[in-house]
């Protein structure tokens, strides 16, 4: 049984007052019984790493250099996010694919940098409605994993694979648990045919997940958890969907 893991992602939002309410929150209902996660905007990922020192709630950044150093204006590094103490962060998001204008090569070098330090890169994939659409959704997850598969060559089985159907993220529009499941079976053939730890690997689902719909997703066969934007910003939702994680 793989153990399930609900990451938060809180996106560009947050303050130094609602962010130790909501990670107060979330450590008071502990202990939960699957990995619990958030990626915080960078600026405070340096209370994050004080406030859950002591927790079992893990942290990590919503994106990444795939540079070590040096003349990039803007950039975060990986070493960088490691002296922070975190443990994922998020790669190839769909809003930095559209708004960062991130290709798959880029997404897979980041990943490999951040797996190249220690930290676990949950990487992102997932079509759009046009896509979906178009019966297009195979090929483009397929075409986004592979980029990565590629190039973390051996090291492939330790990310962290999740499926965000794009017109699912912050629409309220959920796909079926019976559709993202036969996108998630896809990703883990894919992975099988890639690394002999696929079957140990988690896959996430995220796109509208909220207290209703989570036990439902995260009763799939290879559904092991979610990747939780919007819902993530609220403690007692937050808590709802880890607890229906396990
Ligand atoms: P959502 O976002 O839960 O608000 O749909 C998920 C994500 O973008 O990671």
């Amino acid at each position: 049984m793989r153990r399930k893991l609900v990451a938060g992602n809180w996106k560009m939002h947050g303050s130094h007052t609602t962010n130790a309410e909501l990670l107060s929150g979330i450590i008071g209902s502990g202990p939960y019984g699957c990995d619990v996660a958030v990626c915080v905007p960078f600026p405070y990922l340096s209370e994050t790493a004080v406030t859950l020192a002591r927790s079992q709630i893990r942290w990590g950044a919503q994106d990444c250099s795939k540079h070590e150093q040096g003349a990039y204006t803007g950039e975060v590094s990986v070493g960088m996010l490691v002296e922070f103490g975190c443990r994922y962060v998020i790669v190839g998001h769909s809003e930095r694919r559209q708004f960062h204008a991130e290709g798959d090569q880029l997404v897979a070098d980041k990943a490999k940098a951040a797996l190249s330090r220690g930290v676990t890169p949950i990487v992102c994939v997932g079509e759009t409605l046009a896509q979906r659409e178009a019966g297009e959704t195979e090929s483009v997850v397929k075409r986004q994993l592979s980029a990565v598969i590629h190039t973390l060559g051996h090291c492939a089985g330790e990310m962290v694979v999740a499926y965000e159907p794009v017109w699912a993220i912050g629409t309220g529009r959920t796909a079926t648990p019976e559709q993202a499941q036969a996108v998630h079976a896809l990703l883990r053939a894919q992975l099988r045919a890639a690394t002999p730890q696929a079957d140990a690997m988690k896959i996430l689902y995220g796109g509208s997940v909220k207290p209703d719909n989570a036990s439902t997703l995260f009763g799939q066969a290879d559904i092991d958890g979610g990747l939780i934007g919007g819902a993530s910003l609220k403690a007692s939702d937050f808590v709802a969907i880890c607890r229906a994680a396990g």
